[in-house]
């Protein structure tokens, strides 16, 4: 490889780790994207350059039905539905690189190195366990197949033994025998492996697998980097594999499971909130033209949003609403929990969306303490991230979970369309609260008429 070659590769990977440092903010994550794609482009082109291709009609037709799907997704996609995306993509992202180490070995005449052996067994098998386990994610995210869990008879020693099955046979591949037939069974196997890894866990479950997926994805890619002796694919493929797994135990923590309990518990249904098991109590209904008097009065505001906002597409309407109390002379602060929705970042994508300024939004761990000093909590379709029961109720599933101090607020204020529980299917104490106000009904809607009533 050239120096130049190297030297735009090192650049381009300079690139990559600055623009996921910037990711690690809402701030500066736009920049981080525009940067980390900066970088890919000088590695693909680099990368086109390198290999002096002869003839370039399959490489132009690959590009322009792949940046036309690409853009029309990304266009199109609702805000809800962004999880099955990133499965798909992060799916392809194994495909490729478990296809383009089966060519190499095609392609490659003799015998190769014994380090390259292993790495296209272990791309293969990464790859493909990737891509099937990410369609399975994608299936269930998309309803396509049940998203409660699925689980066989002696389902995880299946798969150990599945594990087992493709390392032994690809141990084969590359100590002894380098034939297609091994590494066509390897593919086989790991078709197996990653349809039963995936399918044993809930649909709501979903987000943390996918960035496991997205890490192996990662680590297939740096395999497929040692292949072709290529050291950019290498670093860029270390860095989503480390990357994925950080945000893997993020996600983790922050719903108070282990990785085992997601991976091998079978908890959850099919994410789209449990079956509703709430108690028959009284609970203080507020009509929006109620609950618009309540805001009018309020001098400071935080607004919690969850996952009902992102079904709704409230987003635009809430900062209008905002707006309008913030020029009443209200203070108005969004607080996001870190697994308020359905994937990392949810909600700040969401309001990003509706052009909320960042100096408005606050992490848990920012605003916390200042719920008790708050007039009203405005709790926007979310559930599990504001209940108390986290912290007092042993047997509860969200026990230990950190959760927003909104009952600490002078005064709480919930908009939802019913009493139903949230993902983790658990009721919650707060909506049973004397303080607590329940505004019913869809959030576009009830935001709408909060409004409308303001405005007169
Ligand atoms: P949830 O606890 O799921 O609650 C969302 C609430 O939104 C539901 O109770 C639902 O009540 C309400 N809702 C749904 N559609 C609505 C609509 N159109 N208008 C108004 N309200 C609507 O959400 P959360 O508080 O954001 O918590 C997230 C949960 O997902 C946590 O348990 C978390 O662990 C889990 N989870 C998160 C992630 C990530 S990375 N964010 C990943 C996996 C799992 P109604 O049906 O009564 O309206």
């Amino acid at each position: 490889m050239s120096t130049v070659t190297n030297l735009v590769y090192l650049l381009a990977a300079v690139l990559f780790i600055f623009g996921l440092k910037d990711l690690s903010s809402p701030r500066t994550a736009r920049r981080g994207n525009a940067l980390a794609m900066l970088g890919m482009l000088l590695a693909i082109v680099m990368t086109l350059f390198d290999k002096q291709i002869i003839d370039f009609t399959h490489i132009i037709i690959g590009l322009i039905i792949g940046g036309a799907i690409g853009v029309y997704a990304a266009k199109t996609v609702q805000m809800t539905a962004m999880p099955q995306m990133v499965a798909l993509f992060n799916g392809f992202g194994g495909a490729a690189s478990a296809l383009v180490a089966y060519a190499e070995f095609v392609r490659l005449s003799g015998r190769p190195g014994l380090d390259v052996l292993i790495t296209m067994v272990l791309s293969v098998l990464i790859g493909t366990v990737t891509f099937f386990g990410s369609l399975v994610a994608f299936a269930k995210l998309q309803g396509i197949i049940r998203g409660a869990p699925i689980v066989l008879p002696l389902h995880h020693l299946l798969n150990g033994l599945l594990l087992l099955g493709a390392l032994v046979v690809g141990g084969l591949f590359a100590f002894d025998a380098p034939q297609s037939s091994l590494l066509l069974i390897v593919v086989v196997i790991s078709t197996i492996l990653g349809i039963l890894s995936v399918i044993p866990i809930g649909g709501a479950d979903m987000p943390v697998v996918i960035s496991l997926l997205n890490s192996y994805s990662g680590m297939a890619a740096a395999a497929t980097g040692f292949v072709l002796s290529n050291s950019v694919l290498i670093v860029s493929g270390a860095l989503v594999g480390a990357s994925g797994l950080i945000l893997t135990e993020i996600m983790c923590k922050a719903m108070n499971r282990s990785l085992a309990n997601v991976l091998f518990g079978a908890v959850g249904t099919d994410g789209g909130g449990a079956a509703a098991t709430a108690e028959r109590r009284p609970v203080t209904e507020y009509t929006p033209e109620d609950a618009a008097m309540v805001l009018e009065s309020a001098q400071s505001i935080i607004i919690v949003p969850g996952y009902g906002l992102a079904v709704a597409q409230a987003q635009h309407v809430l900062h209008e609403l905002a707006t309008i109390l913030m020029e009443r002379g209200a203070t108005v602060r969004y607080a996001i929990h870190p697994v308020a929705g359905r994937m990392p970042g949810h909600m700040n994508v969401l309001l990003a969306e509706a052009n909320v300024p960042y100096d408005m939004i606050y992490d848990m761990d920012q605003i916390n303490e200042d719920f008790q000093n708050t007039d009203v909590a405005l709790v926007v379709g979310a559930n599990d991230v504001i209940n108390p029961a986290a912290r007092y109720k042993k047997d509860s599933p969200l026990y230990g979970m950190p959760i927003l101090n909104v009952d600490k607020a002078r005064s709480v204020m919930i908009i939802k369309r019913s009493l139903s529980p949230g993902f983790a299917g658990v009721d919650n104490e707060l909506f049973y609260d004397p303080k607590t106000m329940m505004v019913f009904g869809d959030a576009k809607k009830v935001l709408t008429e909060l409004v409308h009533e303001l405005k007169r």
